[in-house]
Formats: C-alpha cells, sequence, structure tokens
C-alpha cells in the first residue's frame, strides 16, 4: 500500500463517509489536512515537552485526527461553532477525548480565541476555515493567534490562498468547478454539486477571499516571522509562521 492509501484507509476508518466523500471531491483538501499534521509534527520533533494545540474550525475531524496523529505530546482544543459538524467530529474522535488528548468548544473562533490567556499555546492549527472569515473578522483572529502563541509557537494553515494573478486564478476556479462536475454527477449527487458551488461564490467573493500576497502581509503586520507559503496544489497551499521571541 501507499503511504496515500494506507493514510485514507486510516482516515476512512475513523471518519467513514465525510472523509471518502472529500477525498473524492476535493483530494488536495484531505491531502492539505494530512500536511497540516507533518508540519505539526516537525515542530513538535524539535520542541521538549508535552505541547497545547488550538484547532480553528474542526469540522468533522479530518484536521483534528492528523494532528491527534501526528504526535503524542499534543493536548488539542478543537474550536467550531457549528454544531453539526462538532457533534460529528466528537463521535469520530471520542477514544481521543476520553484520553483526555481532545476538548472541544463551540465557541465561535474570535470569542474563543480572546478567553485565552496570553503566551500560553504552542501551535495554532486549521484547515480550510480562515478563507471562510470576513476579512475584518480575519485580522482580528489573527491578532488573536499571535497573541495567544508563546514565543517561538507557531501558527500552520493549509487553506485557500488565491493567487496574486487574477486571470491564472480565475483558469484555476473554472478547472476546479469542472472537477465538482465530474465528480458529483458521475455519483448523483446534485444536492451536494447545488451546496458546493453556492459554497465557492462566497469563497470567492472580494470580502472573503485570501490572495496570496496580501494574506502573508497580514501575518507580517500581526508580528509573525519566518512566513513560509509551500505546498501549493492549486488554489491551496500550507502556510507556517512563527511568533518570534525565543
Ligand atoms: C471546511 S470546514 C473544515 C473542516 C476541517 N478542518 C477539514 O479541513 O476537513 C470549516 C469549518 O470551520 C467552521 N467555522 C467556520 N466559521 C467559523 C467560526 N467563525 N468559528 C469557528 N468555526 C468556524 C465550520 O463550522 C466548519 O466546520
Amino acid at each position: 500500500m501507499t503511504d496515500k492509501a494506507q493514510f485514507d484507509a486510516m482516515f476512512s476508518g475513523v471518519i467513514g463517509q465525510d472523509y471518502e466523500l472529500l477525498n473524492l471531491i476535493c483530494p488536495l483538501a484531505t491531502q492539505m489536512s494530512r500536511l497540516v499534521g507533518v508540519a505539526a509534527s516537525d515542530y513538535a520533533a524539535q520542541t521538549p515537552g508535552n505541547l497545547n494545540v488550538v484547532e480553528l474550525g474542526g469540522g468533522t475531524g479530518i484536521t483534528t485526527l492528523a494532528l491527534l496523529t501526528a504526535s503524542d505530546k499534543f493536548t488539542i482544543l478543537s474550536i467550531d461553532n457549528e454544531p453539526v459538524m462538532q457533534d460529528q467530529a466528537k463521535k469520530h474522535l471520542h477514544n481521543w477525548a476520553a484520553q483526555g488528548k481532545l476538548a472541544f468548544c463551540g465557541d465561535d473562533a474570535l470569542t474563543a480565541l480572546t478567553n485565552i490567556a496570553t503566551g500560553s499555546v504552542d501551535i495554532v492549527a486549521s484547515a480550510y476555515t480562515l478563507h471562510n472569515f470576513l476579512d475584518t473578522y480575519r485580522e482580528q483572529v489573527i491578532q488573536q493567534i499571535f497573541r495567544i502563541l508563546k514565543p517561538g509557537g507557531q501558527f500552520i494553515n493549509g487553506d485557500r490562498y488565491g493567487l496574486d494573478d487574477v486571470s491564472q486564478h480565475t483558469l484555476t476556479i473554472q478547472h476546479e468547478v469542472c472537477g465538482y462536475f465530474k465528480v458529483l454527477t458521475q455519483l448523483n449527487k446534485l444536492d451536494v454539486l447545488e451546496h458546493w458551488i453556492v459554497h465557492l461564490f462566497s469563497d470567492e467573493s472580494e470580502n472573503h477571499v485570501m490572495r496570496e500576497t496580501v494574506a502573508l502581509n497580514q501575518l507580517r503586520d500581526a508580528g509573525f516571522s519566518n512566513i513560509t507559503l509551500t505546498n501549493r496544489l492549486e488554489v491551496n497551499a500550507l502556510v507556517t509562521v512563527t511568533k518570534p521571541g525565543l
């Protein structure tokens, strides 16, 4: 079995149909959750002791599982303000919650972050959540992430980072839409197709889209250093940044 096949088997074993469907519709999204896990694991390997991790937008638990399996040093607080999503994560990941490795918070990201002590968190991790935020809300969230991280702590985000070249970006989105039609009409899941296309209009709207250079500058303005964008896969990319001061 390939690494990917092993990951897919393990994730669909825990998460079930939600994982399998996302993997069919948007394989780059499941891949990005794994990359968030790999980045968190790299950070854990070079940092002694147990580590506090805050996850934003845990959804059904795919990124959470990637984090839980990345290092046994992690204690994770997974935040999501949509109970239908979070309840599924609670069901899928109850073993880790029972062991005290995972807790859940149902507040919205900004409220939850505001309630966390300054300089108390080693890693803030997220996948496909920040692009859903209005740009003004996202700016406040990023400031709060910076505040709660310990000096040397890392923010790891796998997400939709729009291409600076707007024409190229449009071509990439058109290709993405073709993929949704191909997969979901074959599966006869027209209700899911409608949902994804409607949601894409929100993702692509001017007050949501995270254009690469603007997004990275926003992180720099908040005080972060070591700003890197890697693993660009169409409109998806992994961003890691560090709170300076160690
Ligand atoms: C696309 S899902 C991503 C789930 C998971 N990280 C993954 O990659 O599969 C985004 C999640 O963010 C949550 N979310 C959106 N806005 C939020 C907010 N303001 N505060 C907390 N969670 C939010 C949604 O409820 C949803 O579960």
